[in-house]
């Protein structure tokens, strides 16, 4: 079986040093969490999980921001991790990596019970039923009042907007390539997107791709695995920020 792609180490130091211009959202995503994680009544303290953390930049940001909290980082990619835990460095004592694939029993690596679990661009790769365990297991790590925010890649309810989303963003790409302004691993990496989410667009998915899901489904899968105070906190484009909260 070939090698899942974002375990090669020149993708992952590529994605590191490149992700906030090939993905035109990135940066906006990271705010809308960290604004949503500062909107409670309490300050931020113990711990903050992020699945399919990549390379740390967005635990990097909570650490910075609030001094009582906490990291652990679930990736299945040794190569993004050897990157956050250089990255988290900065912070002694504060953050642990771990390993992992969201579908295996991460609960067991957490100092449960958690303050929030979050996650940008890494959860879409989920089969549907594969999100919904996961999600499952969030809520189960989640102490009360707790929160999980997944900012990711949404399909539209509207069959034509989410086309035209993924048109405008595989143009984007392409722009990107024409102008040698990414490295080839990343070049790489693009092509395999527009090859997935336009050449084949409405074929089946496997575990692994682009599984594009709309909010309203996901919001679905996160009532049934308990959560309350269900919705999209912030969307642009194909982004939106998934909310669900584990009531007091
Ligand atoms: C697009 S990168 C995003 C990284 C990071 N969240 C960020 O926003 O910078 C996708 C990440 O999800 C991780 N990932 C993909 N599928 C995964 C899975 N099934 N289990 C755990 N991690 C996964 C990859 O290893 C990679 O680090």
């Amino acid at each position: 079986m070939a090698e899942y792609r974002w375990n090669q180490a020149d993708l992952a130091a590529a994605y590191d040093r490149d992700a906030s211009r090939v993905h035109p959202r990135y940066v906006d995503v990271q705010d809308a969490i960290l604004n949503e994680l500062a909107s409670g009544n309490e300050p931020i303290h113990g711990t903050i999980v992020d699945l399919g953390g990549g390379s740390g930049r967005l635990l990097e940001r909570v650490l910075m921001r609030w001094p009582e909290a906490t990291a652990v980082l679930v990736d299945q990619s040794q190569s993004f991790l050897d990157l956050a835990t250089a990255r988290l460095a900065q912070y002694p004592g504060r953050a642990t990596t771990h390993c992992l694939r969201l579908q295996d029993d991460w609960r067991e690596v957490i100092p449960v019970p958690v303050a929030a679990v979050i996650s940008t661009s890494a959860i879409h790769h989920l089969l549907p039923d594969e999100k919904r365990r996961c999600y499952q297991k969030c809520f189960d790590v989640l102490r009360p009042g707790g929160v999980f925010l997944n900012g990711d890649e949404v399909r539209d309810e509207s069959e034509a907007e989410y086309r035209g989303h993924v048109e405008r963003w595989a143009a984007h790409m392409q722009q990107l390539i024409d102008t040698q302004a990414v490295s080839p691993a990343m070049a790489d990496a693009l092509r395999g997107w527009q090859r997935r989410n336009v050449e084949q667009a409405g074929q089946p998915r496997a575990s692994g791709d682009d599984c594009h899901e709309t909010a309203a489904s996901q919001l679905a899968y996160l009532r049934d695995a308990g959560f309350v105070d269900t919705a999209v906190v912030w969307q642009r484009e194909l982004w939106s920020v998934l909310r669900g909260r584990r009531a007091n």
